[in-house]
């Protein structure tokens, strides 16, 4: 879990403060908290960590339970639209209208009375939301803003560099659980899609090839050697994970390809903890041939030298990329 408090100064960004703790792979799956007390615990852990003085949280979501749909609708004024869109979501959404948090972007304005407005429309089961904002308020903070990982993603990439808008950037976020997906196209998000598949995948590989615990398939899995294996030793389980990997992103950008009219995907750029497994950028890179970069979020913002460990943030730098992406968007409005 992940800490990060950003200061806003004429459109500059400070890191004031950072954490990252560990969390149980119990405790959330698939986007789902399954165990608040030891995510209530880790909140704790961060709060003391860094020393927070700030009560405002924002947090975000990701997985089967948030729903992301562009629709079209008659353009319209702001408040007519904030009227109808509940209606116009209950033909998009598969849960109960009553059992979501819906909120919604409009993505291009047409003229009222003549054309379409494009509106990107997202609903959250109420239930996930209210555990997220719960743990927020156990561990003694305001929950002030719930997104989405893959949004948040993209406030990170665009604050921290120039996206060329010919250009169809794949932004893939690999997590421990989830993989977040965020194509984005002539500058504006054009698909996305969570993955069930990350990190865990390669740990529960190593530790069924070698018979050893989440902890010790962990450290492997780094490239420390565990027991009398080696990183050498540990190579092919996680090549083949991360070919398979590779597969089911290409199963989401051949969907992309099938269905939008953006064209192929000419760039990748990769952040998430397990975007760090060995030789998985090779594999990726070696399937795909496109260009393949690792999101820095924290390229373009300041630090006080003496703050922070200039070899910590780049260790951790691509973890970073949801809480930095999060910070941006409630300091920088
Ligand atoms: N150096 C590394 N080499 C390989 N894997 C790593 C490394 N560092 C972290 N990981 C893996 O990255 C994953 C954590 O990444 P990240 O912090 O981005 O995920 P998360 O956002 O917590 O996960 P999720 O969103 O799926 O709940 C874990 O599976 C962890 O084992
Ligand atoms: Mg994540």
């Amino acid at each position: 879990m992940k800490l990060v408090e950003l200061k806003e100064r004429k459109g500059e960004f400070t890191l004031q403060r950072l954490g990252v703790e560990p969390l149980s792979p119990e405790a959330i799956v698939d986007g789902s908290i399954m165990d608040s007390s030891l995510v209530v615990d880790a909140i704790h852990r961060l709060n003391d960590a860094t020393g927070v003085k700030l009560a405002n949280y924002a947090t975000s979501l990701s997985g089967h339970s948030v729903i992301i749909k562009k629709i079209q609708m008659p353009a319209m004024a702001p408040e007519d639209l904030s009227d109808q869109i509940q209606w116009e979501a209950e033909q998009y959404i598969p849960f109960d209208i009553n059992d979501v948090r819906l909120d919604y972007v409009v993505l291009s304005e047409g003229e009222p009375g003549h054309e379409n407005m494009e509106v990107l429309l997202v609903a959250v089961k109420r239930d996930k939301v209210n555990d997220y904002v719960s743990v927020i308020s156990q561990a003694g903070k305001t929950p002030v803003l719930v997104d989405v990982d893959a949004f948040a993603i993209q406030n990170a990439y665009e604050a921290n560099y120039d996206v060329d808008p010919l250009k169809v950037i794949a932004l893939v976020n690999m997590g421990a659980s989830v993989t977040n997906i965020n194509i984005l196209a002539r500058g504006a998000t054009a698909f996305w899609r969570d993955i069930s598949f990350g990190g865990n995948q390669f740990t529960e590989a190593l530790q069924r090839e070698f018979n050893l615990s989440f902890d010790q398939a962990e450290r492997l899995k780094r490239g420390q050697p565990v027991d009398r294996f080696s990183a050498a030793d540990a190579r092919s389980v996680l090549d083949s994970v991360s070919s398979e990997m590779a597969s089911e992103i290409q199963k989401t950008f051949d969907f992309f390809a099938a269905t939008s009219s953006e064209g192929p995907v000419d760039e990748i750029v990769l952040s998430g903890g397990c975007a760090l497994t060995p030789n998985l950028q090779q594999v990726l890179r070696e399937r795909f041939g496109v260009p393949i970069e690792m999101l820095d979020p924290l390229r373009r913002i300041h630090y006080r030298e003496g703050d922070f460990d200039r070899d910590w943030l780049r260790s951790i730098g691509p973890m970073l990329a949801v809480s930095v992406g999060l910070a941006i968007r409630r300091a920088g409005g």
